[in-house]
Parts: structure tokens; sequence; C-alpha cells
């Protein structure tokens, strides 16, 4: 295991993009809740896919089909053993986030959830866990109810267990925000809806590869992440969910893998996972996946979260002495995410002047509309911090900041 303290020159030579200028300085990339940067090794396997391999999975007897296909299931197993599920078939793989709690809406939703059922949000959801609930309520006359955050950006837990009633049949939450950072205590809400037998799906999108995820502990049915935010490339995705459900759930897309036979009169669906993977899937997706598992499993944990931590305590000391400045979200427990407004400055043009000095850091309303309703905002800027990012890049991003102030002055 590395120490992050000692190695973190080392870890940053893992990810060539941090190697190139932008507007003639060094990047300081703060945009990682939107995406992370990818390591070579992640680059490599891929590229070993497309140079060496470049065939089907689960299709051919030919050589380069059947290495394929053990990468392929490889990555399965080493995502499996990841989030410490207790069988690779209870991995799906899927395009993201969005993809994996769509399938949840449109198997389990539409099959097992009626008109006048209610299923329970919070306030701080991304769109992808609002929208396609929408969808199921629209089609299927169900009800969607949300929890209230306080102003810290924290769920309140009492306000949280009064919206759990008897028609409540699907308890659906972020584990970390993308715009406030709040860590929810996702473990005691599964733990009360158990109580009630009713499943609970987590988007676990910003929580995967920023600490140890173990989905047995928790005990969630169903916990949907994006490759993307942990390194891995963009366009692929996992859904965990328990073999109990996908043996009860339909796949929602025809095709070819799905299946163990087709005729005219009758067809019959494949196991679990693979009913779920109609057509051709990111087959370099999922092998560079299963590399970014193992660059997080090599760095170790341990030395991750005490990095983030403390950038987090010395990013939310360094904003909080800017005046003028609001940080929106301060919970108790939190990533290093920092979402922040400036008095009289557009978030937009925040953006625009501190990407002059390098800095990159997303503007707007972060996919959450109504989370910036709930504060009354139109959109806020974010800074979201990685393993690779410093405390250096804090004070840059200070500067960058007191620039902006400068300007409209
Ligand atoms: N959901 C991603 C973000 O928070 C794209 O930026």
């Amino acid at each position: 295991m590395l120490t992050m303290e000692t190695n973190i020159s080392k870890i940053r030579q893992d990810f060539p993009a941090l190697k190139r200028l932008v507007r003639g300085r060094d990047l300081v990339y703060l945009d990682n809740a939107a995406t992370t940067l990818k390591p070579q090794s992640v680059i490599d396997a891929i590229t070993h896919y497309y140079t060496d391999l470049s065939s089907n999975v689960h299709r051919g007897v030919h050589f380069l089909s059947e290495e394929s296909t053990a990468r392929f299931e490889e990555a399965r197993e080493k995502v499996s053993q990841f989030i410490s599920a207790r069988q690779s078939a209870e991995i799906v793989f899927t395009r993201g986030t969005t993809d994996a709690i769509n399938l949840v809406s449109q198997s389990y939703g539409k099959t097992f959830i009626k008109s006048g059922d209610e299923i329970l949000i919070t306030e701080m959801e991304h769109h992808s866990n609002i929208v396609s609930w929408q969808i199921l309520c629209k089609e299927k006359g169900c009800v969607l109810k949300v929890a209230p955050i306080t102003d810290e950006g924290e769920l309140v837990m009492d306000e949280f267990e009064k919206l759990i009633g008897p028609k409540t049949k699907m308890i659906a939450l972020v584990y970390v925000s993308n715009v406030l950072g709040t860590i929810n205590p996702v473990k005691d809400i599964i733990r009360l809806a158990h109580e009630r037998n009713i499943p609970v799906l987590i988007d676990g999108a910003q929580a995967v590869g920023q600490f140890p995820v173990d989905v047995v502990d928790l005990d969630c049915d169903f916990f949907a992440f994006s490759a993307h935010k942990m390194f891995g490339p963009t366009g692929v995705g996992v859904l965990y969910a328990k073999a109990e459900y996908l043996n009860l759930m339909p796949p929602i897309q025809g095709g070819g893998d799905m299946i163990l036979s087709v005729s005219f009169d009758k067809t019959t669906y494949n196991t679990i996972p693979y009913k779920f993977e109609a057509g051709t899937p990111n087959i370099a997706g999922v092998i560079g996946l299963g590399a970014a598992v193992e660059y997080i499993n090599q760095l170790g944990f341990e030395s991750i979260v005490q990095h983030e931590k403390d950038i987090s305590a010395y990013l939310t000391q360094s904003l909080g002495e800017v005046e003028g400045l609001k940080i929106i979200g301060r919970a108790k427990n939190k990533v290093p995410i920092a979402s922040f407004v400036l008095d009289h400055v557009h978030p937009h043009d925040i953006g625009t002047i501190i990407d002059e000095e390098g800095v990159a850091v997303r503007t707007g309303h972060h996919c959450a509309q109504p989370l910036m309703s709930r504060y009354g905002l139109p959109a806020t800027a974010r800074a979201s911090f990685s393993l690779y990012n410093t405390k250096e890049e804090v004070d840059i991003l200070i500067k960058a900041i007191e620039k902006v102030k400068a300007v409209f002055k």
C-alpha cells in the first residue's frame, strides 16, 4: 500500500492528463465529481483490448473471442469483490448510473409498483434518481415523495422516517450528494426500510472510489454506479442487485446474449446477469473498469480516505476565509466536494475567470435543479477533489477566486 502523503507526486505521474498545460498553466483539475481523470493503466487496458483482442464476448469459439470473454468476466469478478457482492452474477453491466437506475425503475418498478404506491426519494437527488421515477409514476400512477434536507445539507431523519408509510414500495436515495458532498446515513435508512419490507436503491455514483463500499454490509437491494467517476472509462457502469431481485425482474431489452433459446412461439431468457445485458456490451469499457478497480486496490482505501479527509478540511477552512463566499453544503460527514457562490457574481463567471488560471470546476445546476431551488439558487460553482489533488491546488483555487472578486469589485 502506498502512503498518500509521500507518494502524491508519484500518483500524479499515473495520470497523463495532469501533464498537460491549460492556457499556458499547469492544469488544476477540480471537476472530479463530473468525471475523474484516467490513470495510464486504465488507458492501456482499453488500448490492449482494441489492439490485441478486438473480438466479441460470449459468442466465439475462436482464440481471440475466448480471451476477450475471459478478460470481460474477470472484470465482473473484480467489480464483484470490490463492492463485496455475494456473487458476480449480481453485477449487471450498464451504460452508467443513470442506465442502472432506469433499469430498476423500468423492470422492477413496472412489474411490482402499482397505482397509488409511493416511491420515496430526497431533496438532494441527481436528476437521474428523480426523472426515472417520475417516468414510472406517469406510467403507473404511483406517487413520488420527497424527504427534506436541512440548510447544512443533511437529511432530516425524523421527517424521512415519517414519510415511510404502508404505501411506500421503494426508497431510492443518493449515498453522496454530487452538489453538497454530504455522505448520507444509508445503512440506517436501509435498516428502517427493511423493518417495513421496503427495498432500497442507492445511487452510489459519487461514493464508489471515494471510500470502501460493502453492499452486503449495507444490505442495499440495488446499488448503481459509473466507471468514469472512479478512474474508469465513460459509457459503462454497474447495477448491483441482490440475486433474488434480479431473478424476479423481467429484462427490459431483448436481443443477443440475453436469451437461452428463441423461436417465434416462445423465448426463454438467459440466467442473471446476462438476461439484462442484451447486445454487444461495452467490452473495452468493462475491461477498463476492471483496470480501474485494480488501480484503486493497489493504492488502498486507507490512504485514499485519509488524503480526502485532509483535503476536505483544508478546503473548507480555506474557502471559509474568502470574504463574500458562501459554501452550499456543510454536512458534518462529507467528501471533498465544495459548492459555493460569491456575492454579486454569477457562477458561470466564476468558472470562466478561474479557467483562465488553469483551474477546472463545474458551474451550473449540476443536474440537481430541485436542490438548487431548495437553496433559492439558479446555480453554484463546484470544486470537487480526488486522490491526485493537493493542498497547493486548493491555494491556487483560492487565489483564482480572489481574482474573480477583483474583476467584479
Ligand atoms: N453527475 C455529474 C456531476 O455531478 C455529471 O457533475
